[in-house]
């Protein structure tokens, strides 16, 4: 089972990288980390709606690939304004390109949220954006967890990473 993890955070020593530490992460998994690899903002040309690539050349290229052949895919990202950090972004809008030409393959998803703030109000909104994104991927199943009111690593309930981290191993 190939697991790709996408890490959103840029610090090396957040609460996001924390929450990677605690997942039990098998032996086929892959990691990225948005901040160090450069991707574009998609630019709304429209050429993949005919054709299924993107016609900006970077490393985008190489996500394309871990997209499509992952089995499994679990975001860690902590919430900037009520949504992700830019390169999350950029990464997200660039897989536009699925959504004329969708990937077959059925996945499993998992998205972790960090957030000061409670943002209890804005889980409906984030499980709304989530299941686009995800159906994006080839994922309809999935879960979401918003770890609202975190200030320090104590604040994360290590139990709940585990419990989320078996459902995404169970076949
Ligand atoms: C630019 C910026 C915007 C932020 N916006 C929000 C927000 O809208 N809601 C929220 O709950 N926290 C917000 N935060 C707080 C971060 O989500 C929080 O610090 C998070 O724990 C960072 O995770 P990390 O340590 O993995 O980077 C923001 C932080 C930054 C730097």
């Amino acid at each position: 089972m190939k697991n790709l993890l996408i890490v959103a955070s840029p610090k090396k020593n957040g609460i996001s990288r924390f929450i990677l530490s605690i997942l039990d992460r098998q032996e086929d998994s892959e990691i990225i980390f948005p901040y160090e690899l450069n991707i574009q903002a998609c630019t709304g040309c429209e050429a993949c709606f005919a054709k299924k690539n993107c016609i900006l050349n970077d490393d985008m290229t190489k996500v394309y690939k871990k997209i499509e052949a992952a089995d499994t895919i679990t975001v860690i990202s902590p919430i900037y304004f009520f949504g992700f950090p830019a390169p999350l972004k950029a990464l997200i809008d660039r897989t536009q390109v699925y959504w004329h030409h969708p990937l077959g393959k059925k996945k499993k998803g998992l998205a972790l949220m960090i957030g000061e703030m409670p943002n209890v109000f804005f889980i409906p909104y984030y499980e709304k954006i989530w299941k686009y994104i995800f159906h994006n991927w080839g994922i309809e199943n999935f879960k979401l967890k918003v770890f609202g009111s975190t200030k320090t690593k104590n604040d994360i309930d290590k139990t709940e990473v585990k419990k989320l981290n078996d459902w995404l191993k169970e076949s």
